[in-house]
């Protein structure tokens, strides 16, 4: 196992009716920014109970951060903030409004051009405190310290990471998904599923507590995934997916083993030039990352088709085509599409995504930092 450092210091309120609860983790004279998206909470119930539990404090609202969030709407806020002095802010929504909030958070505090944060990786000194009402479970922004936005303008998509960022409460409610469209429940359990194997399916280095977290919530999506879209969808179901999701990044399963992340720094690419949702990238690269990565994943590929994918191994090379192939399937399963070409993108992807990637530097991707340009296009043309 490598040497870490472990540190979640987001307090987690998690069930029905803990929205309600969350006041007491929010000081009492704190001017409240509470910041939110398109609108969906205004419909399903969530802006209400937001607006009851804030009922002794002071607060205003944002709204507009769209999915993927922008840099351009997220300085509007910081404009807001600046301008009206707010001093906490409240994400209630998924992985875009929690990303947003974040940079929000930073960029506010920010001496010189926020836009430096992502693209230079400047040094974040100070950020405004930040809770969250997660509303999409998915990304486990709600406790983790990255975030990833978007220049619209630029097409660059890029992630920064701060522990100033990382929220000081979450607030998991599993009844929030019940107004979840097909689309973001599928993008709910794929997210997480590739999280987990990208701090997983890496190489073998005897860390088995981490190894056989990750094993249970790989076993967990695949078991309660399916069910989010049948009749047995009921509480239980969507609290061991929310808990799985928020589980699969916050920490735990990555330390003190390697990490790789290609499929990710690959599939933020894509949605920057395709507009792809984030989980829909994932499902399309990682089948092929795994294809193209098989001997240098070789052993955790085998314990992955083992006992995860409860496949006999006997044949190795046979065990590892079929647990690719399962894993693909399982997408699929869920309604999820896994090829380029289902989006309509076409052969210049590989071009295309691949200049992006080394305008960004992602020359040396995964664990071994050995996905380079020519294997990142060998990637994506079998994507198609
Ligand atoms: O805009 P609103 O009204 O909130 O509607 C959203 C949005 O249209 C809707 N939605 C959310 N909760 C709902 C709901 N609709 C009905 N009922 C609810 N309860 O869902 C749509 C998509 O929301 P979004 O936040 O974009 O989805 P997700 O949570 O998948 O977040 C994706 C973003 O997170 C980033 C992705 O790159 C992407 O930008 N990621 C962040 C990570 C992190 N911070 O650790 C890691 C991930 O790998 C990922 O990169
Ligand atoms: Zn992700």
């Amino acid at each position: 196992m490598l040497n870490f450092s472990f540190h979640n210091p987001t307090q987690i309120l998690f069930g029905e009716g803990q929205i309600g609860a969350m006041s007491d983790s929010i000081p009492a004279d704190a001017k409240v920014l509470v910041i939110y998206g398109g609108g969906s909470i205004k419909s399903n119930g969530i802006y209400q109970q937001v607006s009851e539990a804030l009922a002794n404090h002071n607060w205003g609202e944002f709204s507009g951060i769209e999915p993927n969030p922008s840099y351009q709407t997220c300085m509007q806020a910081v404009e807001l903030i600046r301008a009206q002095g707010y001093t906490y802010l409240l994400a209630v929504g998924g992985g875009s409004v929690i990303d947003g909030s974040k940079f929000i958070a930073a960029a506010a505090e920010f001496d010189g051009e926020p836009w430096d944060i992502l693209a230079k990786g400047a040094e974040i000194k100070s950020a405004l405190d930040l809770g969250v009402v997660l509303t999409l479970p998915a990304t486990g922004s709600e406790s983790n310290s990255f975030s990833v936005v978007s220049n619209k303008e630029t097409n660059d998509k890029l992630p920064f990471a701060s522990p100033k960022v990382q929220p000081k409460f979450a607030v998991l409610d599993p009844q929030v998904m019940a107004s979840l469209p097909e689309r973001q429940l599928i993008n709910g359990v794929v997210d997480p599923f590739v999280h987990v194997m990208e701090q997983y399916l890496t190489y073998p280095i005897d860390a088995k507590v981490q190894d056989r977290f990750a094993e249970g919530l790989l076993l967990t999506l695949m078991e309660e995934g399916p069910k989010l879209f049948s009749e047995q969808v009921d509480y239980k179901v969507r609290a061991n997916v929310m808990w799985s999701a928020t589980m699969a990044l916050n920490g735990l399963i990555g330390s003190g083993v390697p990490q790789d992340w290609g499929t990710h720094m690959i599939g933020h690419e894509l949605t920057a030039v395709y507009g792809l949702d984030h989980a829909q990238t994932l499902a399309v690269v990682l089948p092929r990352m795994m294809l193209e990565q098989r001997d240098a994943k070789r052993g955790k590929l085998l314990q992955y088709a083992e006992r995860v994918m409860g496949l006999d191994i006997s044949n190795e090379e046979q065990a590892i085509d079929l647990a690719i192939e399962k894993t693909e399937a399982f997408f699929q399963s869920l309604g999820m599409k896994t090829r380029l070409s289902d989006y309509g993108v076409g052969a210049d992807a590989a071009d295309k995504i691949v200049a992006q990637l080394e305008r960004h530097g992602m020359v040396a991707l995964g664990e071994h930092q050995q996905v380079d340009l020519a294997k990142s296009r060998a990637i994506l043309a079998a994507c198609l």
